[in-house]
Parts: structure tokens; C-alpha cells; sequence
């Protein structure tokens, strides 16, 4: 699949801006110390570093750790030290996803995998891996670590699952759904947790925001796979069409398999093998004959009413109430 990479990142230091305003200048802090952090003094590593950590991304991560924190209490060094640490554990996930689904762009630019190779994007995505650990062990906080270190491994663990399920057309929307806990939600999950641990939050507090971002999390990969199959690569800023590409069933596909009866699945199996056009026109058919992808945008919806559900009772205040923007935003991004 052929598409157009820009030359450069779009500044969207504007949108974050408008989308985080609570905690600017907080995720300004953060950005500075990812600059500071995520450099070598090998200049051929430090170029990798730099372009693979620096450029562009929407920064959610750090940006629900601060706002979950504030939303809670004060804010203090940790959180900034634990924004960056949660978003090096994002960009090296991605990374490594990037080698795995094959894909060209990313954050509107080539992916580490193209502009470097496969070996490049395994040993940068691990030096970001490490780091992060690293970076958390400095705030003496063992509970991060603990959280951090557990996550970590149950993102990792999803993406195997996601890999060892491949070609599975008829994976079950349970396993999907734990998979996608797994290598999305369990993140966002922690951010938000670690947010609120940090500002002193009760331990119902900080299980309420952790059941925010895990909802969240939910909502926003299933919002993720919509866009896989109907966004514009242009405006995503990634390559799209891979899940299809990869046969990564996700939630639109395994709701048209379910729907289908057994002469219908077989074809759309048959097509889906023969993959390119074949396979996306009967995909396309069938997600449109079963209204598929209203099933996948209805649930993500719920996911999302979910998490704003977990807000209830939470003081007012301009934190709380891009929380609470953020459960829209996560189901009606395009990008
Ligand atoms: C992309 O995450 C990978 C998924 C979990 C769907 P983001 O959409 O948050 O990626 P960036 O950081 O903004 O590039
Ligand atoms: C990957 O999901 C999520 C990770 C944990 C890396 P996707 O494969 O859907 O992410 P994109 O679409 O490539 O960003
Ligand atoms: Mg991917
Ligand atoms: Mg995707």
C-alpha cells in the first residue's frame, strides 16, 4: 500500500495546548526532560533517539497522568518524571508495532523501520524501554516502578497474543477485547493510576481514575481500529489498512463474521486470504451489509460513557472537566 509520507511533523504543539490547558505548562516540563533525556553521545545513536522519541505524537499518556493528578491533588516532580516515562514506554511499543505491522508512516513521518531498518526500531524501541525503567527508578517511588514494570509486561503480552492470533478470523470478541485491554488500555490504565497515586489520592480515588483510564483505554484502540479500516492516512498521520493487511481481526471485522451466515463467512475468508483488492471490496460489502462498523463505534461509545461514569463524584475543576472531554474526544478523533 502506497502512501504519502510529508516531509515533517505538523506543529500540534497548538492542539495540545487547547486539549491539555490545565496542565500546559506542566507538559511543557515534560517535553523538556524527554529533550534532556533521550539523547547519546554517539551522534548515529542520537539521531535515532531524537527522531524516534522527539517528533510529533499527541502525548496522551503524560497528558492524563498530570490531569488525573490534578484532578486528585497537587502535582509534584514525579508526575513530570513519570508523563515522560509512560510516553517512552508508548513510543517504544509503537516502534516495535511499526516493524510488525510493516507500516511506512508514522506521526506523519517515515516509521524508525523505514528511514532505518527492522534491527534499528528492536534496539532503539528496547533503549526506550530501558531508559524509561530508569528514568522511573529515579523518583524512589516503588510503586511506580512496580506499576510501571507490571504494565509494561501486560502490553508486551498483548502484542503477542495479538501476533500468535493472526489469520484467526474467528477470534472471539472476548479475546479481542482482552487483547486490546492488554496492549492498549492496561497503559492508559496506568497513567491515570500512577497520576492520582502521586498526588495523594485515597485508594478509591486512584481504583476509580485506573478504571477511567482502562475504559478510556478500551475505547480509544477500538476508535483506533475504525480508523484503520475507514480514516484518511493523510489526517491519521500513520499507515493505515495494516490490521487487514496483517489478518488482525478486530472489532468491526469479527462482528461481520459473527453476523454472516456460514456461506457468507466462507467467502469473506476466501477473500480475506487472497488479500489486496479482493479482500478489501468483500470486507468493505460485508462490514456494510452487517453495519459493522456502527456495532464497533456504538461500543467504543460505551467504553467511553463508562470511563465519564468513573468521574462521578470527583470535585469540579478545570482538570476534571478535560477528563471528561477527553471520553469524546477519544471516540470522535480522526487522528
Ligand atoms: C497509537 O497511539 C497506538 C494505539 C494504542 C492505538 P496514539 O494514537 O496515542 O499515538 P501517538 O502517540 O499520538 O502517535
Ligand atoms: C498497537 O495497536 C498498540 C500498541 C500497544 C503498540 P495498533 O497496531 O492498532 O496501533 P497503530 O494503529 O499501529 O498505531
Ligand atoms: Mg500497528
Ligand atoms: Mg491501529
Amino acid at each position: 500500500m502506497s502512501q504519502t509520507i510529508k516531509p515533517a511533523a505538523p506543529d500540534n504543539g497548538a492542539a495540545r495546548a487547547m486539549l491539555y490547558g490545565p496542565v500546559a505548562d506542566q507538559m511543557v516540563e515534560v517535553e523538556d526532560l524527554l529533550r534532556e533525556q533521550m539523547r547519546s553521545q554517539f551522534p548515529e545513536v542520537d539521531e535515532m533517539v531524537r527522531y524516534g522519541c522527539l517528533l510529533g505524537g499527541k502525548r496522551l499518556r503524560p497528558a492524563l497522568l498530570l490531569l488525573a493528578g490534578q484532578a486528585v491533588g497537587e502535582l509534584s516532580r514525579d508526575h513530570i518524571v513519570l508523563g515522560a516515562v509512560v510516553e517512552m514506554i508508548h513510543t517504544a511499543t509503537l516502534i516495535h508495532d511499526d516493524v510488525l505491522d510493516g507500516a511506512e508512516m508514522r506521526r506523519h513521518l517515515a516509521t524508525v523501520n523505514s528511514r532505518w531498518d527492522n534491527a534499528a526500531s528492536v534496539l532503539l524501541g528496547d533503549f526506550l524501554f530501558t531508559h524509561a525503567f530508569y528514568l522511573a527508578s529515579t523518583t524512589d517511588s516503588t510503586f511506580a516502578c512496580r506499576t510501571i514494570g507490571q504494565t509494561t509486561n501486560i502490553v508486551c503480552e498483548g502484542e503477542l497474543r495479538q501476533k500468535c492470533n493472526r489469520g484467526d478470523l474467528s477470534l472471539a470478541e472476548d479475546d479481542y477485547l482482552q487483547i486490546i485491554n492488554a496492549k492498549t488500555a492496561a497503559l492508559v490504565e496506568c497513567s491515570c493510576q500512577l497520576g492520582a497515586h502521586c498526588a495523594g489520592g485515597d485508594l478509591q480515588t486512584v481504583a476509580r481514575l485506573a478504571r477511567y483510564g482502562a475504559d478510556l483505554g478500551a475505547a480509544f484502540q477500538i476508535a483506533d481500529d475504525l480508523l484503520d479500516v475507514v480514516g484518511d492516512p493523510s489526517t491519521v498521520g500513520k499507515t493505515l489498512g495494516t490490521d487487514l493487511e496483517q489478518r488482525i481481526a478486530t472489532l468491526p471485522l469479527i462482528h461481520a463474521m459473527t453476523s454472516a451466515s456460514d456461506s457468507e463467512r466462507e467467502r469473506l475468508e476466501g477473500a480475506l486470504a487472497a488479500g489486496g483488492a479482493i479482500a478489501e471490496e468483500a470486507l468493505e460489502s460485508s462490514l456494510a451489509r452487517h453495519q459493522s462498523i456502527d456495532f464497533a463505534r456504538a461500543k467504543a461509545n460505551g467504553f467511553a460513557s463508562r470511563a465519564r461514569e468513573q468521574l462521578n463524584g470527583l470535585p469540579d475543576s478545570p482538570a476534571l472537566q478535560v477528563l471528561i472531554g477527553l471520553t469524546e474526544f477519544v471516540v470522535q478523533r480522526s487522528h
